[in-house]
């Protein structure tokens, strides 16, 4: 199946270039069916909060949306979803935003995506993948939580297999739900078993029986072309214990190139002071950094599937994106796909409030402008 990206290659000369799909691994990077290392740079569109939606259709139509992501030159999106939207998939937009008295939230998505307000929550989803695919955007289809909601803390409920809203069974029938959306829509060549594992239930044991579970029972199940994007412990910042026990390992041998371990990256993260920019890069190797030397059982691609800054207060240099950008500049890193958290803009709700800012986000608050130009070029450059 071809399915033409353009991308635009900075630092280097301009170039214009197609992938072939599926997608699968190498070594540490992600290649198309040809062979061609494939370096996706994506943005975070959230879905996985209380009105089991994507963000921002109160404010701008999907077309739009897709439009402006094309203009800050991403190929790529990973959109988050909650386990609850594939249990409550029959709820339609005006019932969904109508129970949580959002009156301004349904005006403006009836004013802006008129003909999808008494489309279910799902369908929704089916648009936007839809409309990503039009526009060649490649799709990382993330399972964020199951209780639809901000994300994360250690006593939310969703961090780990078990936990009072993270019920195992419901959870593997939630990706099915999903990865079943993703059949039809080569563009999707990705998804996330399970965003930001963490809290005082998370062990290793477990870990492994459910990433087993997942890949075989779901993702791989349902749709053997998808690359299986595995989070690590402690908030996607920890997979050193992977170095004795790779997942490649405890799947067959037709699994293993689908393989794409995940990790997260914030200033807070605990991999040391920002300050000391080389400290932390040595304490992200020992994480998860090691994944991506050559030739050991547990190499593979690693996405840097989340990182952000305050774009609100960005002023035309930022400490934390220099430290990224030194640190995907390397040759064991120069293939690693990322994607930027978050193109909101403002939600829908968030932790109660209505039309939540977002500081970290490139969009403004109204979805239709790029909050700053100078921020997108140097994203451009990782
Ligand atoms: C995206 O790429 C095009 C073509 O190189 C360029 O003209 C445009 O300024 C870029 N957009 C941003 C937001 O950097
Ligand atoms: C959605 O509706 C269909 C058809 O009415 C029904 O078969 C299905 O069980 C419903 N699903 C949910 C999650 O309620
Ligand atoms: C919505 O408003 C109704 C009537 O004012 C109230 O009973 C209900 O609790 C509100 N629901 C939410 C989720 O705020
Ligand atoms: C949505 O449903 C309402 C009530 O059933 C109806 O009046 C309206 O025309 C519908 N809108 C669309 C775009 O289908
Ligand atoms: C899978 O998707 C098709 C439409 O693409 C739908 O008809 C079918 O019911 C779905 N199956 C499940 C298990 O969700
Ligand atoms: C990651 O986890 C391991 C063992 O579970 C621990 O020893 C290590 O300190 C953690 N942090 C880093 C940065 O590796
Ligand atoms: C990995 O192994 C291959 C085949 O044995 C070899 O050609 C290559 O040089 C090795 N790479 C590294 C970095 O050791």
């Amino acid at each position: 199946m071809m399915f033409r990206v353009f991308v635009v290659k900075f630092l280097f000369l301009t170039n214009i270039y197609s992938y072939e799909l599926p997608f699968s691994t190498l070594g540490n990077s992600i290649i198309d069916a040809n062979g061609a290392v494939v370096r996706m740079r994506c943005v975070n569109w959230p879905g996985s909060m209380e009105t089991l939606m994507p963000e921002g259709l109160q404010h701008n139509s999907i077309d739009n949306i897709v439009l402006i992501i094309k203009q800050m030159n991403m190929t790529c999106v990973r959109l988050t979803y909650s386990i609850d939207v594939t249990r409550s998939s029959n709820l339609t937009v005006y019932q969904s935003l109508s129970r949580l008295n959002l009156t301004f939230a349904l005006q403006g998505f009836m004013n802006n995506n008129p003909s999808l307000i008494n489309s279910t929550v799902s369908n929704l989803f089916d648009t936007v993948l839809d409309t990503l695919g039009k526009y060649n955007i490649l799709v990382l289809f993330d399972n964020h939580v199951s209780k639809a909601m901000w994300c994360c803390s250690d006593f939310d409920g969703n961090g780990f297999w078990g936990d009072r809203y993270f019920d195992v069974e419901q959870w593997i029938d939630g990706l099915k739900f999903m990865a079943n959306k993703t059949i039809d829509r080569p563009y999707v060549i990705a998804m996330s078993l399970r965003n930001e594992l963490r809290g005082v239930r998370q062990n290793q044991p477990d870990w492994y029986h459910n990433v087993v579970r997942g890949i075989l029972e779901a993702i791989s199940f349902v749709n053997p072309r998808l690359l299986i994007v595995i989070s690590g412990l402690n908030y996607d910042l920890n997979l050193s214990f992977i170095r004795s026990l790779p997942v490649q390992n405890l799947v067959p041998i037709s699994i293993r190139k689908k393989i794409v371990y995940e990790a997260h990256w914030y200033s807070w993260s605990y991999y040391g002071l920002l300050s000391d920019c080389n400290h932390v890069k040595v304490s992200i190797e020992n994480a998860w950094g090691f994944i991506l030397e050559s030739n050991y059982s547990y190499t593979a691609p690693v996405w840097l599937t989340e990182f952000g800054t305050n774009v609100d207060q960005f002023q035309g240099d930022d400490e934390f994106i220099d430290c990224v950008k030194g640190f995907l500049q390397t040759p064991l890193t120069q293939t690693m796909s990322w994607s930027y958290w978050v193109l909101a803009g403002s939600y829908y709700i968030r932790s109660g409030t209505a039309e939540s800012h977002e500081s970290f986000g490139l969009l403004t608050d109204d979805w239709k402008n790029i909050k700053s130009k100078a921020f997108i070029n140097i994203l451009l450059t990782l």
